[in-house]
């Protein structure tokens, strides 16, 4: 019987493959189509202190092979969503993991501070949402301030602290650097990378916010490349995002180095895809004749000359 269990520094989960930020909102109308428990863990939409609309429409335009989104973090606000959001997602008997947006440091800080008191698993720093004008991005290119705002954060919290990437950087290897330094306990990437899509008829682009994030697996190549560099940058444990679709991408990004993942724009496309993949993980071990599914973390053989 294949073994799916990993364990992303001190937490245990089932399996690796835990539902991105964003695209499955708390749980609430995935859990009609499959049993949430099974799944490695979910990751609740970005949150800010104070609630937001998000971006004015269209937020989403389809591209080849993936998506742009400019959603802007529309979310409850904080405290409606530990009043109304977090009980609910507790009791889906699968680990939680909750991504946080702040407009500067100190909302970060609130937030940590606050969710120290609750069960959740875990508090994703979100250093990397490209749609704001304030704080996540801005801070996530930036070593210094990834740095700063992490051993922050390690300050005010005991929870794991994961911080979410940006790929708009020369080097995320760096980041990661940083976000290692500042007493983070794992590094998630990669969130998605600037782009812009024109209608041509109109000659605007098809975002009111002009440009978005891209998604999907047109991006995959480049999750790949950047985990599998930051493997070798860091010895915190990195959980891999960007385009995965499959049982078999999932396996390519622990290769790579991922200990776990996040599957994203998958759930947009067929609200079963984290079960099936995990399905899928299990097919392939045994085929390939794994037992335990951390056998693959970090196996990639460069090729030499
Ligand atoms: C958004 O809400 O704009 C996307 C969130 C993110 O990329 O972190």
């Amino acid at each position: 019987m294949a073994d799916l269990t990993v364990c992303v520094g001190n937490i245990p989960f089932a399996n690796p493959v835990i539902a991105a930020s964003g695209t499955f909102g708390f749980g609430r109308e995935m859990r009609n189509f499959q049993n949430l428990g099974r799944i490695g863990g979910i990751c609740s939409k970005g949150l800010t202190l104070l609630p937001r609309d998000g971006n004015p429409a269209p937020r989403v335009a389809e591209t080849a092979s993936g998506m742009l989104n400019s959603v802007g973090l529309q979310n409850p606000g904080f405290t409606s969503f530990l009043a109304n959001e977090l009980p609910f997602m507790i009791d889906l008997g699968c680990r939680i993991i909750v991504n946080i947006a702040g407009n500067d440091p100190e909302e970060y800080l609130e937030m940590c501070r606050r969710l120290d008191a609750t069960s959740v698993d875990a508090i994703e720093l979100n250093l990397s949402c490209p749609n704001v004008k304030e704080g996540c991005m801005l801070i996530g290119s930036n070593p210094e301030m990834i740095e700063k705002l992490v051993a922050a954060a390690r300050q005010v919290t005991k929870k794991p602290l994961w911080a979410k990437l940006t790929p708009n950087v020369t080097s995320i290897a760096d980041m990661a650097r940083a976000a290692e330094s500042g007493g983070a306990d794992a590094v998630v990437l990669i969130n998605t990378l600037l782009g812009i899509a024109i209608d041509r008829k109109l000659r605007r682009p098809i975002l009111r916010n002009n440009i978005g994030g891209l998604s999907g697996p047109a991006i995959k190549p480049i999750a790949l490349r950047m985990v599998a560099e930051t493997y070798r940058a860091v010895s915190i444990p990195i959980v891999g995002v960007g385009g995965i679709m499959s049982g078999n991408d999932v396996l390519e990004f622990m290769i790579a180095g991922a200990t776990a993942v996040e599957v994203g724009t998958a759930n947009l496309i067929k609200p079963t895809a984290c079960q099936d993949i995990i399905d899928e993980i299990r097919a392939i071990m045994e085929l390939d004749g794994v037992s335990e599914v951390g056998q693959y973390t970090g196996t990639l053989e460069l090729w030499n000359g």
